[in-house]
C-alpha cells in the first residue's frame, strides 16, 4: 500500500524519477555491466523488463515500492488521449466538442431502461458466485467479447471458486456501422446469457451512466455475489491471481482495490478529451479514484456504492465519478501494484523491446491496452503446461508480485 505523499516527498520523487529516466535514456549506450546501477535505482516496470531482457537469467533485485508521483497518471492518460489523434491536425476526437451546457441540463435524466437483462446470472448459483466479472463493451466490439469469453472471462470454476460474467452495453451511437446490431445482441444474449443492454447511447461521456446502472443492477440482481471485478474489454486479467487475492478477504467488509490515482488535477486545457471546466468541477484536485481499466470491490462495497452514487451529481468522467461516490461513503480505495491500468508503457527510446513476457504477466492482476490477438496469446502462453517461470508457484501465500526473483525463460 502506498504512503500518502507529502509536499517535499513529491519533490524528491520527481528528482528520483527524472534521474531514473535520464539513466534509462542512457541505458542503450551502457555496457551490460552498467545495468547494475540502473536496477539499484528503483526501476519502473519497463525498466525492470528492460534490464531483465538485457541480462537474461540474472535475478532481478526488485526493490519495494517507490511511491510514484501521483499526478502523473492523469497527465499520462491525457497524453495517451492526445497521442491517439495526433496523426491528424484536427482537434482531438468528436468527443472534445462535448457540450457541457447540454450535459448539465440533462444531468437529472439518469434513469434508463434495461433492454436486455440476465436476471438469473447470479441467482442460479447456489450461495452466489464468488466473482462477477463485469466488462464494459460496446455493441460493435463483438470480437473483443468473444476473445474475453474464451480466455480470462470464462465462466466456471477458478481455484474452486465460481466465476460469472456480464458485458455492459448501451445502444450504439452510430447505427449505420452495424445495421444488424439488434439482431446480433439478441442472438448473443441467447447464446451466452451474458449481455446487459441499457437504453442510453454508448458514448465516452455516458460511461458514468453505465457505472450507475451496473451498480444498481448488481444490487438488485446479484446481491449474493462475493466480489466483483469491473473492467474494460481491452485488458488482460489474471483471474487466478485475483481469486487468490480475494480469498483472503471478507465480502461482508468493505473492499475497493485497483490502480488508484491520488491528487489528480482536473484538466483545464480545452483541447483535451478530459477537459473539465471550472463551472463543472471547481476544486483543484479530484478525489482518489481507480483507473477504469479494472478494479475489484466487495459485495458490501457494491451495495454501498450503488446507494451513494444515486446522490452524486453526474460527472462525465466515469472513474472520477466513482471516486466521488467512494468519497461519499468515506471509503479509501486501496492501491495494488498488480493493476497496470495504464498498460506496460514501452520506452519510446527503445520501441523494439518486447514487454510480452508471460512470466511477467503471471505476477500481475490487470494489464490494460491489449489487442485481441495479444489477449488470446497471453492467456494461452500463461496456461501452457510448458510455461516455466522458475519461481515457485504461489498457492496460499499472500500475493506479492514484487518479492519474487525472476529469471527469463525464453
Ligand atoms: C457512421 O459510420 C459510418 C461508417 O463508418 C460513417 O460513414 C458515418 O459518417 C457515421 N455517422 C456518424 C453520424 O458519425
Ligand atoms: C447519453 O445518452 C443519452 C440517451 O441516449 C443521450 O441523449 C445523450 O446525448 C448521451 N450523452 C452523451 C454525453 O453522449
Amino acid at each position: 500500500m502506498k504512503v500518502r505523499l507529502k509536499g517535499d516527498a513529491i519533490c524528491t520523487l520527481f528528482l528520483v524519477v527524472a534521474l531514473g529516466s535520464l539513466l534509462y535514456s542512457q541505458l542503450e549506450h551502457l555496457a551490460p555491466a552498467g545495468n547494475k546501477e540502473l536496477t539499484h535505482r528503483k526501476p519502473s516496470v519497463t525498466q525492470r523488463i528492460f534490464s531483465d531482457l538485457k541480462a537474461p537469467g540474472r535475478p532481478m533485485p526488485v526493490e519495494a515500492t517507490v511511491p510514484r508521483p501521483q499526478i502523473i497518471p492523469m497527465v499520462r492518460r491525457a497524453e495517451v488521449a492526445n497521442n491517439r489523434v495526433q496523426t491528424t491536425t484536427s482537434p482531438p476526437l468528436t468527443d472534445s466538442t462535448f457540450n457541457f451546457k447540454r450535459y448539465l441540463l440533462n444531468k437529472d435524466n439518469r434513469n434508463f431502461n434495461l433492454l436486455i437483462n440476465q436476471p438469473k446470472k447470479c441467482r442460479k448459483i447456489p450461495g452466489g458466485p464468488f466473482l462477477l466479472i463485469a466488462i464494459k463493451s460496446v455493441v460493435e466490439d463483438f470480437d473483443r467479447r468473444e476473445i474475453v469469453r474464451k480466455t480470462w472471462g470464462r465462466e466456471g470454476l477458478v481455484n474452486g471458486q465460481q466465476i460469472q460474467r456480464v458485458f455492459l452495453l448501451g445502444t450504439p451511437k452510430n447505427r449505420t456501422v452495424l445495421a444488424t446490431w439488434e439482431t446480433l445482441i439478441h442472438q448473443e444474449s441467447q447464446a451466452y446469457r451474458d449481455i446487459l443492454l441499457w437504453d442510453f447511447m454508448d458514448t465516452f461521456f455516458n460511461l458514468t451512466l453505465k457505472e450507475i446502472h451496473f451498480l444498481n443492477w448488481a444490487a438488485e440482481f446479484c446481491s449474493n455475489v462475493k466480489f466483483i471485478f469491473k473492467g474494460d474489454a481491452d485488458v488482460f486479467v489474471n483471474v487466478e491471481n485475483i481469486v487468490d487475492f480475494l480469498e483472503r478477504h471478507d465480502p461482508t467488509e468493505d473492499l475497493f482495490v485497483g490502480d488508484i490515482i491520488y491528487n489528480a488535477r482536473p484538466i483545464r486545457v480545452q483541447k483535451s478529451k478530459y477537459y473539465i471546466p471550472e463551472t463543472m468541477y471547481g476544486l483543484s484536485i479530484y478525489p482518489a479514484y481507480a483507473g477504469g481499466g479494472g478494479f475489484l470491490l466487495s459485495s458490501r462495497t457494491m451495495r454501498k456504492l450503488s446507494r451513494a452514487c444515486k446522490e452524486v451529481e453526474l460527472f462525465p468522467i466515469d472513474d472520477v465519478f466513482l471516486g466521488m461516490c467512494l468519497q461519499r461513503i468515506n471509503l479509501k480505495p486501496i492501491l495494488h501494484e498488480g493493476f497496470k491500468t495504464f498498460g506496460i508503457v514501452k520506452p519510446s527510446a527503445a520501441p523494439h523491446l518486447q514487454t510480452f513476457d508471460p512470466c511477467f504477466y503471471k505476477d500481475l492482476m490487470v494489464v490494460h491496452s491489449l489487442k485481441v490477438a495479444e489477449i488470446w496469446l497471453m492467456w494461452n502462453l500463461l496456461h501452457s503446461p510448458r510455461l516455466s517461470c522458475t519461481q515457485k508457484k504461489q498457492v496460499k501465500k499472500p500475493f506479492q508480485w514484487k518479492k519474487k526473483v525472476q529469471t527469463a525463460t525464453r
